[in-house]
């Protein structure tokens, strides 16, 4: 029998290369090999959007998105978490041994507040309702970037809590990170995030990609001189895209350790493998936005495989805590 995994996005904005590279891109190559259970996290999304409009939008641009970069409904299971409402329902029961301690320990609260989101009780308790996710559908593997890395963790340790009061309920997942992505910075260096303003939106046009793309902020190293690859954005983020073995990626690291290679060659060559690696899902965007019919469709067939596979869990958990 197949391995299965679950991942999710939240349905906060324009998803971006970091995106792409840290989780997508992994749903993706994961096909055909595993059972692929992949949402929207429509209600996780509240605990800092509070524009019903801008929720609307931005849940059914992730769905296009999920499907431009290459996620075959056929393999896969994608779905919105509110139309999987029984979530919510095990977020309780796990909450309930959950101990407080937990939540505390969690630095994305801590960061997310600092930065200025509303200290909601959501936000407090946003691992727990991770967790119902993730345990919802049995999963081997959670596929996700480095800094989901602790929600998996606090996911397991609530799961073991879970079976050691009432039994092998749940099963206990792993975390799978891509290793060669690390994370990934944007045009300012600093991690690419939709709340910093400096991510890379592959499905620009060309014209504004390419002018993004020269904004990326390098060092004044002058033209003729050697420049160091590995501290240099431009050639991070072409690294992450086309691979570390690629003969693209050597080829761009020998010319940065040559004399005679401006940054703007650097970033030329960066908008090129941009725009080759996301041809195909730019152009099958554009085929969907056009057909929402069968988007609708997909999210249907979605909801209905995981709400069966949800229900079983849920009804396994309600018995063992006596409801
Ligand atoms: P953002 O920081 O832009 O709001 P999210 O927190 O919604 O992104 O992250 C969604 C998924 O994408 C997570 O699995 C996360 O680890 C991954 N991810 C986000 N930004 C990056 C990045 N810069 N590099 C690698 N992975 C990333
Ligand atoms: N917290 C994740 C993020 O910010 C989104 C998410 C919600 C998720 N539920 C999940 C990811 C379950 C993996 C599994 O990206």
């Amino acid at each position: 029998m197949k391995k299965r995994i679950l991942s999710g996005l939240q349905p906060t904005g324009q998803l971006h290369l970091g995106n792409y590279a840290g989780a997508i891109r992994q749903f993706v190559d994961m096909q055909g090999e595993y059972e692929i259970f992949v949402f929207v996290a429509s209600y996780h999304a509240l605990t800092s959007t509070r524009d019903p409009e801008a929720l609307r939008e931005n849940i059914q641009q992730v769905v296009i998105d999920y499907l431009a970069f290459g996620l075959d409904p056929k393999q896969a299971n994608i779905y919105l978490q509110h139309d999987v409402p029984q979530v919510t329902e095990l977020a309780w029961l796990l909450s309930c041994v959950c101990p407080k301690h937990m939540m505390d320990k969690a630095t994305s609260y801590k960061d997310k507040t600092a930065k200025g989101l509303a200290a909601s009780i959501g936000l407090y308790t946003y691992p727990i309702l991770q967790a119902a996710d993730i345990l919802s559908v049995d999963p081997d593997l959670v596929p996700v970037g480095e800094d989901q890395i602790q929600h998996i963790e606090i996911t397991r340790d609530i799961a073991q809590k879970f079976n050691h009061q009432y039994g092998e309920v749940f099963k206990v997942p792993a975390h799978r990170v891509r290793t060669d992505a690390g994370v990934l910075p944007g045009i300012d260096g600093e991690k690419m995030s939709k709340s910093y303003g400096n991510t890379i939106d592959p499905f620009l046009p060309e014209k504004k990609l390419r002018k993004l793309i020269n904004k990326i902020v390098t060092d004044s190293t002058p033209m003729e001189d050697a420049k160091n690859p590995d501290t240099c954005t431009v050639y991070k983020i072409f690294k992450a895209l086309a691979g570390v073995e690629d003969q693209r990626t050597i080829d761009l690291a020998a010319r940065y350790r040559g004399s005679g290679m401006g940054y703007g060659e650097a970033k030329k060559s960066l908008a090129e493998l941009v725009l080759d690696h996301f041809g195909p899902a730019r152009q099958k965007r554009e085929q969907l936005i056009a057909d929402p019919g069968y988007v609708q469709k997909i999210l249907a067939d979605g909801a209905a495989a995981a709400r069966e596979k949800v229900s079983d869990v849920t009804s396994r958990a309600r018995k063992a805590v006596g409801l």
